[in-house]
C-alpha cells in the first residue's frame, strides 16, 4: 500500500487508460480552516465531504479544541473496566441517551470508531441469544453493498464485493440481502411501494430458507453513505421492520454516517421511523476531532445481559480507550454546539439549495443519477443514462470528475463512478455556491473527457 493509508486509497491507483494517466496523489493535508483545508504547497480545497463525512463543524471549530485542552490538562486518560469510568464518559453517555428519541435506549458503550461499535454490535447479539438460550439464532443479515466498516467482522457485514474478494469474507453467518437503489434495481414499471414490498420479501422469504430461529439480526444504514448515498425507497423500512418484528429479529442502526443532523434530522431514524434495538454511532459525534464511536443498547437487551453477566462474569468486551475522556469531553462539546446553533434548522437551510444546485445536472449525458437528502449527495456516471451501462473502468470517469474537482480546488470522495459529497454544516451560502461552480466547471471537463474517449474507441 505504500505511505498512503485506507483502502479509499485504492482511487490513488487511477488506471491507465489510452496514454493517459490520472495523477492522483498523495495529497497531503496541512492545515484546516472552516470548510476548507490546505496542502502542503499552500493549496486550499472546500472540503466538500467533512473530511470523511466527520467533521460537521468544520476544520477549525476554537470550542472543540479548547474542550480537548482543557480536559487534556486535567485528566488526560482514564479508562472505563471495572467498576471505573470517569465523568465526561457518564455525561456524554447521558447526552446520547437524551438525545436519542426514536425510542428509548438504556445504556452506552464507547468505541473508538465506527467499525468497533458495529464489531460490538455482533458480539452483544451474539451473547444476547446465547442468555437467553437460543444458541442457534446468531446469523446477521445485512444490505448488499452496505458499509459498516473494516474489521474482520465489519467488512464481512459490508455488502461490497470488493470489501470480501480477496479476504475469505464475509465470514460465517452473516448474509446480504439486496441493496435498496431503487433506480438501479427496480423492474420496468415497479413503483417505489412496490419495489419496497419485493425486497421486504425477499428478506422474508431468505429469514425462512435458513430458519428464523437461526437469525438474529439485521443492521441497515438509514441511508446508505459508502455505497453512494441511496437514500431508502418509500416505505422501505416500515415493511422491514414489520418482516422483522414477525420473527423476533433485532435491528441495528448504523447510524455512523446519518447520527447528528447530516440528514436534516437529529438521526436517520427520526428520519424513516426506524425502532432500532441497537444503534452505532460515530464519525460527527466528535465532530471528527478525536476518534470515538458508540454503541446505544436497549432496555430490553441491556436488563438481559445484565441478568446474564451477573450469573456467568462481566460482558468481557472493551478496549483500552473506551470512553477515553479526551474524546468524551471533544464529542460533550460537539453535542452541546449542535443543539446551541440548531444545527437541524442549519441543515435543513443549506440541504434545498445542495440539492438542487446539484441535483440540477442531472440531465448532463454522462450522469445517471444524482441523488441524496439533508447534506449528503451522490453522483453516479454511467453510459447512455442506463444503470446497466457502465463506463469502461479504464476510462475512470468517476476519477477524472474527482481529479477535476481538486484542480479547481474542491476535494470529493469517488469510488468507481459514483462520487460522494458531505459539507460541513458550517458551509455558507457562497462557499455552497463556489462548491456548485466548481462541480460544473469539472463535469464539463469530464463530458468532453467522455466525448473524447467515445470518438478514440470509433
Ligand atoms: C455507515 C458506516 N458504518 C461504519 C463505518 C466504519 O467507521 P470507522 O471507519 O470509524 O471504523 C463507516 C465508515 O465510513 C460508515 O460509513
Amino acid at each position: 500500500m505504500g505511505e498512503v493509508n485506507g483502502f479509499m486509497g485504492h482511487n490513488m491507483l487511477a488506471p491507465f487508460t489510452a496514454g493517459w494517466q490520472i495523477d492522483m496523489g498523495p495529497l497531503v493535508i496541512e492545515k484546516a480552516e472552516g470548510s476548507y483545508v490546505y496542502d502542503i504547497n499552500g493549496k486550499k480545497y472546500l472540503d466538500s465531504l467533512s473530511g470523511l463525512w466527520c467533521t460537521s463543524l468544520g476544520g477549525s471549530e476554537a470550542r472543540l479544541i479548547e474542550a480537548a485542552n482543557k480536559q487534556l490538562n486535567t485528566l488526560p486518560f482514564y479508562h472505563s473496566f471495572w467498576n471505573r469510568t470517569t465523568k465526561p464518559s457518564l455525561d456524554l453517555a447521558k447526552e446520547l441517551l437524551d438525545m436519542f428519541t426514536a425510542r428509548k435506549m438504556a445504556k452506552v458503550f464507547f468505541t473508538n470508531s465506527g467499525s468497533e461499535a458495529n464489531d460490538t454490535q455482533v458480539k452483544l447479539v451474539w451473547y444476547y441469544n446465547n442468555a437467553l438460550g437460543r444458541p442457534n439464532k446468531k446469523k446477521i443479515i445485512a444490505q448488499g453493498n452496505s458499509y459498516h466498516g473494516s474489521t474482520y467482522l465489519t467488512a464481512g457485514l459490508s455488502g461490497l464485493p470488493i470489501l470480501h474478494q480477496k479476504f475469505d469474507l464475509p465470514p460465517p453467518r452473516i448474509l446480504h440481502t439486496q441493496c435498496p437503489h431503487y433506480w438501479s434495481n427496480h423492474l420496468p414499471g415497479e413503483t417505489e411501494e412496490e419495489f419496497s414490498t419485493r425486497l421486504a420479501n425477499n428478506l422474508e422469504n431468505l429469514i425462512l430458507k435458513e430458519g428464523p430461529e437461526t437469525v438474529a439480526a439485521f443492521i441497515a444504514e438509514p441511508v446508505m453513505g459508502g455505497a453512494g448515498v441511496i437514500v431508502p425507497p418509500a416505505t422501505y423500512f416500515d415493511k422491514i421492520q414489520i418482516v422483522l418484528k414477525k420473527y423476533d429479529i433485532l435491528l441495528i442502526a448504523d447510524e455512523v454516517i446519518c447520527g447528528f443532523g447530516r440528514l436534516g434530522t437529529m438521526f436517520g431514524c427520526d428520519k424513516y421511523n426506524i425502532k432500532p434495538d441497537l444503534v452505532s454511532v460515530a464519525k460527527a459525534l466528535s465532530g471528527g476531532y478525536m476518534p470515538i464511536g458508540a454503541v446505544l443498547v436497549s432496555p430490553e437487551i441491556s436488563n438481559v445481559i445484565h441478568s446474564e453477566s451477573n450469573k456467568v462474569g462481566a460482558f468481557c468486551h472493551g478496549f483500552t480507550y473506551s470512553g477515553h475522556p479526551v474524546a468524551c469531553a471533544v464529542a460533550l462539546e460537539a453535542l452541546k454546539i449542535y443543539k446551541e446553533r440548531n444545527i437541524l434548522e442549519v441543515v435543513n437551510k443549506l440541504s434545498t439549495k445542495f440539492q438542487e444546485g446539484l441535483k440540477a445536472f442531472a440531465d448532463s449525458p454522462i450522469i445517471g443519477e444524482i441523488r441524496g437528502t439533508g447534506l449528503v449527495l451522490s453522483t453516479d456516471f454511467v453510459n447512455n443514462k442506463s444503470p446497466n451501462d457502465p463506463f469502461p473502468y479504464d476510462w475512470a470517469v468517476g476519477t477524472y470528475f474527482g481529479a477535476q474537482c481538486q484542480k479547481y480546488g474542491m476535494l470529493v470522495s469517488f469510488s468507481g463512478d459514483h462520487v460522494n459529497m458531505a459539507p460541513p454544516f458550517s458551509l455558507t451560502l457562497e462557499e455552497l455556491d463556489e462548491m456548485i461552480s466548481i462541480y460544473k466547471k469539472a463535469l464539463e471537463d469530464t463530458e468532453k473527457r467522455v466525448e473524447e474517449l467515445k470518438a478514440m474507441k470509433k
